[in-house]
C-alpha cells in the first residue's frame, strides 16, 4: 500500500485509513489505492468486515478541486464505491471532522456509517457551481427522504453529527474514540449476521415521496436561485432519484455534472473557492509572525457600523467594550443591538439565553479610562478627519503600549490617522461592511507603518469571527467603495441621456446582482451623498433635486423609486421620470433609448479599469483578492467569480475597445483604459506580474 492509503488489523476487522493532508481529498492518488485496497479486503475471507476512516484533522473533505476541468482519471469515485457496494460484509464509514462532497458521497457506498459527535456531514458542491457527481443526490434521498436531500444539496450547508442521526443519516453518533467505537461497532454487525442492504437499494424513503409537495419545493428553490445553474440541477437530480430507476438516475447525474464541471459559473465558482483561501496569504506574513492575543476588544461609536461591529465579534465570543459621547448616544446604540437580537429570536435563529449571553458580552462606558484592558480598539466614529484624529489622540493616551489602533474609515487617509498617533505600527484599518454582523467581507487596510505582527493579529481576528479578509492598501476607499464610486460616475449622465433608474437596476438584476444602483442608493439612503457633495462643492442633478424634495430613499419612503406602506419593494414612480425628463429638456438633451450593453459598458467596464488601476498602484495584491471584495462586500454574482474574473470572460480587448469609445465621446477620464487593461488586451489575460 501507498502512504495514501493503508490497511491495519483489528482482529479480524480491518481498518482502510486515507491520509491525504490537508483535507483528505480523493486524489488520483488516493483513488488508485483505496480502489485496490476495497477490491483486497472484499475479498479476504479472513476480515469479518471493514472500517473506513480518515488520518488527520478530518474525513475525506470532498473529490480534489484541483483536477476538476482536467481529464478525469481512472478509477474514478463512481468506481470505487461501485466496488464497495459488492462488498458482502459489513463496510462502516469513521468520520471525524468534515465529509463533504465525494467525501460524504464515498459513505453513501457503505453499508453504515458512524461519526464523532463534533463532525459535520455535507454536500457543498452546490457552492462550487457543481452538483454532487458521485451519487449522492441518488443515494442521499434514499436515506433521509428527498425533501431532506433537496434542502441539503441546494443549500450545501453541512449538517451536525447529532442531526445526521436523527434524520437516518448516519447510525451512531460517538463522543470518545471514534476508532475503537467504528471497530466495535463493525464488529457487532458482524457478529449480528442481518442481512445488508446498500444504500442504492433502499427504496422505502422515497417510494411514497409527495412529487407535488417536491415540485412545489423545487419551484421556491429554483426562485431564489438567480441565474445559477448548479441548485437546479441538484433539484432536477434528487427529482431523478424518485421518478428514474437507480442507475439510469445515477447517468443523468454524471452528465448533469459533466455539463456544470465545464461550464463557466462553476469555474468561476471553483476560482472563488481558491481567491478566498489566497487572499488569506499575505507577503511579508509567514507563519513567524505571530499575531497577539486579542482578549477583550473596544469599540468607540455605537451608531450603524459600531454596533454590528459589537455584534459580530460578542457573536464570536470575544467579550467588547463599546464607548459612546454620551450616555444618551450608547442607549440608543445598546438599544439598536437589543433589537437586532430580538428580532433574531422572533425568527427562531437565535435563542433567549444566547441572546443574554451575547449581550452580557458587552459593556458599555462613556469613559475612555474603561478601554484600558482592550488589546484592540476600533473608531467607527462620524467619517471626520478631525474627529477621528480626537479619538484617536485619546485612545493613545490611556490603551496599553501594544494596544492595536484600528479605524473604520470608509475613504478617509489611513497613514494621516497613524500620522497623528505616537504608535503607527500599531495603526491600521479594518473596514466593515454594512450590516457588520452579517456582511462576510472585512477589508484590513495596511498602512505604511503598520507592523506585520499587527497584520497578522487583523487576519487571525477575522478568521476568529468568520470574516472573510483582504489585505488592501491606502487610497480613497481602498478597493472597493473607489470601485464603486467609478461605477457610479456616468450612471447620473445615462439617465439624462435617455435611460430610466428601473431599466439600469434590471440590467443589473439580469447580470445577476442582488440590486441596482438605483436601488442600493435609496437602500443606503440618499441624504448622505447629498451632504458630502454639498461639503465638497459638488453636485448631482437628479439626486440633489430628489433630496431638496425630501426623497431620501427607503427611509422616507421614496427617492429614485416610490415604497409603498412602508414596504421595502420600489416601484417605479412617474414623479422622477418626469423629473429626469425635464433635467434633459433643459440641458437640451434629445432622450434616445439605450441599450442593456451602453449600460454595462457605462457602469461595469469603468469599474474594471478602476480595479486594474488598483493593481498597478499596488492597492490590491492580485485581482483576485479584488473579486473577493466585490463578490462579499457588494454582491457581485457569485457565477461570474468577480468584476476581474468576469473581465476575461468579457474580453479585456473588447472592454478597452469599449472604453476608448466612450472617452471619446465624454471625456471622462474613468473611460481612459489604464496601462495595465491595454495590456491584458493584448494577452487575454492580465500579466502575472504587475
Ligand atoms: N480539493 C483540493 N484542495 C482542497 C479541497 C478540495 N476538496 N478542500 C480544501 N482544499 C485545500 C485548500 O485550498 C487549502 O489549500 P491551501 O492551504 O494551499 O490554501 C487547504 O486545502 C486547506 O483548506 P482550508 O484553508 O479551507 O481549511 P479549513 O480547515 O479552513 O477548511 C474544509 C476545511 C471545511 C474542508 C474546507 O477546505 C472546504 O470546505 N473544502 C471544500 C469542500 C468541498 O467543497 N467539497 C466538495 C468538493 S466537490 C466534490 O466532492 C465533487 C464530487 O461530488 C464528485
Ligand atoms: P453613525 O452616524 O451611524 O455612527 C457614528 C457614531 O459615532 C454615533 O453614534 C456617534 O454618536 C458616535 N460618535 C461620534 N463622535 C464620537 C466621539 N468623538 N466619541 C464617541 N462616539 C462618537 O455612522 P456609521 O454609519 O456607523 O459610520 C461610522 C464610520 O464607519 C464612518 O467612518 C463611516 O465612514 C464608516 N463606515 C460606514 C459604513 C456604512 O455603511 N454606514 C460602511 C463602512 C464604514
Amino acid at each position: 500500500m501507498t502512504e495514501a492509503v493503508t490497511i491495519t488489523r483489528d482482529g479480524n476487522i480491518a481498518v482502510v485509513t486515507v491520509d491525504n493532508p490537508p483535507v483528505n481529498a480523493l486524489s488520483f492518488h488516493v483513488r488508485e489505492p483505496l480502489l485496490a485496497a476495497l477490491e483486497t479486503l472484499g475479498g479476504d475471507a479472513s476480515v469479518a468486515a471493514i472500517v473506513l476512516g480518515c488520518a488527520g484533522r478530518t474525513f475525506v473533505a470532498g473529490a480534489d478541486i484541483t483536477e476538476f476541468g482536467k481529464p478525469m482519471r481512472k478509477p474514478e469515485l463512481r468506481d470505487i464505491i461501485a466496488v464497495l457496494e459488492t462488498i458482502q460484509k459489513p463496510t462502516v464509514a469513521a468520520i471525524h471532522g468534515t465529509a463533504l462532497g465525494g467525501g460524504l458521497e464515498l459513505t453513501l457506498g457503505c453499508h453504515f456509517r458512524v461519526a464523532d459527535v463534533n463532525a459535520r456531514l455535507g454536500l457543498p458542491e452546490v457552492k462550487l457551481g457543481l452538483l454532487p457527481g458521485g451519487g449522492g443526490t441518488i443515494r442521499l434521498p434514499r436515506l433521509v427522504g428527498p425533501e431532506m436531500a433537496l434542502k441539503a444539496i441546494v443549500s450545501g450547508t453541512p449538517m451536525a453529527a447529532p442531526e445526521a442521526l436523527s434524520v437516518g443519516l448516519v447510525d451512531a453518533v460517538f463522543d470518545g474514540d471514534l476508532l475503537s467505537n467504528a471497530i466495535g461497532f463493525a464488529r457487532r454487525k458482524a457478529a449480528e449476521g442481518g442481512s445488508l442492504v446498500a444504500v442504492r437499494d433502499r427504496s422505502e424513503r422515497i417510494a411514497n415521496a409527495d412529487l407535488a409537495r417536491f415540485d412545489a419545493e423545487a419551484a421556491e428553490l429554483a426562485r431564489k436561485a438567480r441565474g445559477l445553474e448548479a441548485p437546479l440541477a441538484c433539484a432536477q437530480s434528487v427529482r431523478n432519484a424518485i421518478t428514474l430507476p437507480f442507475d439510469e438516475a445515477l447517468a443523468e447525474e454524471r452528465a448533469l455534472f459533466a455539463k456544470l464541471v465545464s461550464g463557466d459559473q462553476s469555474r468561476a465558482q471553483r476560482h472563488l473557492f481558491f481567491a478566498e483561501r489566497e487572499a488569506a496569504k499575505v507577503a511579508g506574513i509567514g507563519k513567524e509572525v505571530k499575531p497577539r492575543p486579542i482578549a477583550r476588544i473596544g469599540i468607540v461609536g455605537a451608531g450603524t457600523m459600531g454596533g454590528g461591529i459589537a455584534m459580530a465579534f460578542v457573536n464570536g465570543a470575544i467579550p467588547v467594550t463599546l464607548l459612546e459621547m454620551n450616555r444618551e448616544a450608547l442607549d440608543r446604540g445598546l438599544a439598536m443591538i437589543d433589537k437586532n437580537y430580538s428580532i433574531s429570536v422572533a425568527r427562531g435563529s437565535l435563542t433567549e439565553s444566547a441572546k443574554a449571553k451575547r449581550m452580557a458580552g458587552l459593556t458599555a462606558t462613556i469613559n475612555y479610562a474603561d478601554l484600558a484592558d482592550c488589546d484592540l480598539v476600533i473608531e467607527a466614529v462620524f467619517e471626520d478627519m478631525s474627529v477621528k484624529k480626537e479619538v484617536f489622540g485619546k485612545l493613545d493616551a490611556v490603551l496599553k503600549p501594544d494596544a492595536i489602533l484600528a479605524t473604520n474609515t470608509s475613504y478617509l487617509d489611513v497613514n494621516e490617522i497613524a500620522a497623528s498617533v505616537a504608535r503607527p505600527e500599531n495603526l491600521l484599518g479594518l473596514h466593515f461592511f454594512s450590516p457588520a454582523n452579517v456582511m462576510k467581507l472585512l477589508e484590513i487596510v495596511r498602512g505604511e507603518q503598520t507592523a506585520p505582527e499587527v497584520l497578522a493579529t487583523a487576519l487571525a481576528l477575522a478568521k476568529t469571527i468568520g470574516k472573510i479578509p483582504v489585505v488592501v492598501g491606502v487610497c480613497h476607499g481602498f478597493v472597493g467603495n473607489r470601485m464603486l464610486s467609478a461605477r457610479s460616475r456616468d450612471a447620473e449622465a445615462l439617465l439624462i441621456e435617455g435611460a430610466l433608474p428601473e431599466q439600469i437596476d434590471k440590467v443589473f438584476t439580469d447580470f445577476g446582482w442582488p440590486m441596482g444602483p438605483f436601488q442600493m442608493y435609496d437602500l443606503a439612503g440618499l441624504d448622505i451623498g447629498w451632504r458630502n457633495r454639498k461639503a465638497r462643492g459638488e453636485t448631482a442633478a437628479i439626486a440633489d433635486a430628489l433630496c431638496e424634495q425630501g426623497r431620501f430613499g427607503q427611509k422616507s419612503g421614496k427617492g429614485f423609486y416610490l415604497y409603498e406602506g412602508g414596504s421595502r419593494i420600489p416601484l417605479p414612480d412617474p414623479h422622477v421620470r418626469t423629473l429626469i425628463e425635464a433635467i434633459s429638456a433643459e440641458r437640451e438633451i434629445e432622450r434616445r433609448p439605450i441599450s442593456a450593453a451602453e449600460i454595462i459598458e457605462r457602469t461595469l467596464y469603468p469599474m474594471i479599469n478602476e480595479g486594474t488601476k488598483i493593481l498597478e498602484e499596488g492597492i490590491a495584491a492580485r485581482a483576485s483578492d479584488i473579486d473577493i471584495v466585490w463578490v462579499n462586500g457588494y454582491g457581485f454574482p457569485v457565477g461570474k467569480g468577480g468584476p476581474m474574473f468576469w473581465a476575461e470572460l468579457e474580453g479585456f480587448g473588447k472592454i478597452v475597445e469599449r472604453l476608448e469609445h466612450w472617452h471619446e465621446q465624454t471625456a471622462k477620464d474613468v473611460f481612459k483604459p489604464s496601462r495595465l487593461l491595454r495590456r491584458a488586451a493584448e494577452t487575454g489575460k492580465l500579466p502575472a506580474n504587475i
